[in-house]
């Protein structure tokens, strides 16, 4: 099931919608933050903005066309601006995984917890019933903005690896949709 025709959803200060070609230099640029490296979900190793554009026509478009990954773009409900990435993928019939990252010039405003509230009205649309996520336990920024969306931590902490490829100590989440 496409996830194309469920794009964008708006709240009140931001906007969850498809990555477009002009958010390419954002986008690799946000990559490059230590705590994006460090933290958030990058399959790859480094980002351009040529590899940016790239992947939006390929991997990207073809994840939303089956409903198999959606690599999205949180934006300034106010001015559409790239602020960060929010990324479902893992998506099973019943629940799907998500990471996310804001860059650093839009952080403090509360931009992923609103993403998140509108990945869990993505996911409902979908017809999902639950939103998975794991985050390293000394991740606190990240922690949070799960806890404010409504996740709540399941299971014990377990030894994991993170996107970028470090031994972490990972708690995992979930929410209803
Ligand atoms: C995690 C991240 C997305 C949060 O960015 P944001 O949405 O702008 O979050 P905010 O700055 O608005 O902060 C959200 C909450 O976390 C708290 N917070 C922020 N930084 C914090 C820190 N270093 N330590 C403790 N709490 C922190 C804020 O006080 C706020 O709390 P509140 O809801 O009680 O007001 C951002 O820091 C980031 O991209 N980090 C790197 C990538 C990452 O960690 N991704 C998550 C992987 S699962």
């Amino acid at each position: 099931m496409s996830l194309r025709a469920m794009l964008p959803r708006s709240g009140r200060s931001v906007t969850l919608r498809e990555l477009e070609p002009r958010d390419a230099d954002a986008y690799a640029a946000g990559t490059e933050d230590p705590d994006v490296r460090r933290f958030g979900h990058l399959p790859e190793p480094r980002y351009t903005p040529q590899r940016v554009r790239e992947l939006i026509d390929t991997e990207i478009a073809g994840g939303l066309a089956s409903g198999t990954l959606a690599v999205l773009a949180l934006a300034d409900a106010a001015t559409d601006d790239f602020l960060g990435s929010l990324v479902v993928f893992d998506v099973t019939p019943e629940s799907a995984e998500v990471g996310f990252w804001v860059a650093p010039a839009g952080r403090g405003r509360g931009a992923a917890a609103a993403g998140l509230g509108l990945a869990r009205d993505l996911a409902r649309a979908r017809g999902l019933t639950s939103l998975r996520a794991r985050t390293a336990v000394d991740n606190a920024a990240s922690r949070r903005v799960l806890e404010r969306a409504g996740f709540q931590p399941v299971g014990e902490p377990t030894e994991d690896v993170t996107p970028s490829g470090a031994a972490a100590t990972v708690q995992a989440y979930v929410v209803s949709v």
